[in-house]
């Protein structure tokens, strides 16, 4: 059994993507702080899988304690490293906290792993990276544009170390996956996202709405040069999005990656707009939701949605669930996150 170590591994994407790896027969070892995240995910994701996976409680900023880290664990043969903070706003005001926590804690694990003989690594990117694109769908042709926020500039420049590094570092093999919009949770309501206080993200927004946490979803823009007039994202369901991760890991543990650094789009390939999205969740809950339509977020894009055709060829991994679908996994699991609240 291959011994994967998952950082982040309590936190939304990461919950997801463990689950994923012991299903497919991987041995799970987690690092979290838990600043984002609490030891009840562990409870969830036995609840699912049958098994505990083991946990270490570690702030990956702590140098001392990740080299111990792994001084103990030197059979680990992948590492999918989500560890990260994604306060967009936050990165702003506070660019250092970003810089320190996305990055310094990078270049600390390559420098425990750079001389292995054989490592996988895969990287949580962002489509982010491609700011406005010129042309939809985005392929991982398209240039990675100038960064809006410290965080999107953090993804940049992980990217980039992580090039650099595996060309030199003989043993180690990066993908780095860019999400597009990860939205909903597990079908078993074990797992599901958490944001800590008001949510940023529109799919939390409306269900909190919908539960009476949050009295209207505000839409941001109706003059945006679309169909509709709202912004247009690519959404995709989370556990389409951590099964990307058990492929991506299995490509590069069979060797069957072309070079020592590739690249992935893990999205849909469909965008939807946000007046859809709303649509699709009053047609799943049979209800309807209270928003009403107000400006312009500031450093929002009109457009992104994926070319998802080196993923489905190359890496041979598709998304498979529905946009209502996703949808409906998000309002069960607020449903059930309210009631055990
Ligand atoms: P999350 O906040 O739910 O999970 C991140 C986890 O990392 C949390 O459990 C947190 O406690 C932990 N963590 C943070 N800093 C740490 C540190 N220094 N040491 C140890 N643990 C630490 O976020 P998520 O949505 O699951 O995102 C996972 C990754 O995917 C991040 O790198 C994020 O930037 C990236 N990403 C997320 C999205 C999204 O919309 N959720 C989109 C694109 C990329
Ligand atoms: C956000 C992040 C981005 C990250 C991406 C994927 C910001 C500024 N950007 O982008 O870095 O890579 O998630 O997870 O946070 N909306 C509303 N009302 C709301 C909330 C959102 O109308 O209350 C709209 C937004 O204008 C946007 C769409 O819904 O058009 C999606 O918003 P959001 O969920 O925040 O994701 P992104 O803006 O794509």
């Amino acid at each position: 059994m291959k011994k994967i170590l998952v950082t982040g591994g309590l936190g939304y994407i990461g919950s997801h993507t463990v689950v994923e790896l012991q299903l497919a027969g991987f041995e799970v070892i987690i690092i979290d702080n838990l600043s984002n995240s609490s030891k009840e995910v562990i409870h969830g994701i036995k609840n699912i899988t049958g098994v505990e996976p083991t946990f270490e409680e570690l702030d990956l900023r702590d140098k001392e304690a990740t080299i111990s880290f792994f001084k103990k664990h030197s059979a680990i043969s992948g590492i999918i490293h989500f560890a990260a903070s994604k306060a967009v706003g936050e990165s702003v005001t506070n660019p250092l906290l970003y810089y320190e926590n996305n990055l310094s804690t990078l270049i600390t694990i390559l420098q425990q792993i750079q001389h292995k003989e054989n490592i996988s690594f895969i990287f949580s990117s962002s489509c982010t990276v491609y700011g406005q694109a010129e042309t939809m769908p985005i392929s991982e042709k398209a240039p990675v544009q100038q960064a809006i926020s410290p965080y999107g500039n953090t993804k940049q420049i992980g990217e980039e170390i992580l090039q650099d590094t595996a060309k030199i570092a003989e043993g180690l093999q990066v993908i780095s996956l860019r999400y597009f919009n990860p939205i909903g949770a597990h079908s078993s309501t074990e797992i599901g996202e958490l944001p800590d206080g008001v949510p940023q993200n529109l799919v939390p927004f409306i269900t909190q709405t919908a539960i009476g946490l949050r009295q209207e979803l505000a839409v941001f823009g109706n003059d945006y040069p679309t169909e509709d007039g709202t912004c247009i994202r690519d959404y995709i369901h989370v556990v389409d999005l951590a099964k990307a991760h058990v492929t991506a890991l299995k490509r590069l543990l069979d060797e069957k990656h072309e070079t020592s650094f590739e690249v992935f789009n893990i999205g849909t390939g469909k965008g939807s707009s946000v007046l859809e999205v709303i649509e699709s969740f009053e047609r799943v809950s049979k209800q309807s939701l209270n928003y009403k339509i107000v400006g312009r977020r500031e450093g929002d894009v009109i457009s992104v949605y994926a070319d998802t055709t080196k993923a489905n060829t190359i890496l041979g991994w598709k998304a498979t669930s529905t946009l209502d679908e996703a949808m409906l996994s998000a309002w069960e699991w607020e449903q059930k996150v309210r009631k055990t609240k």
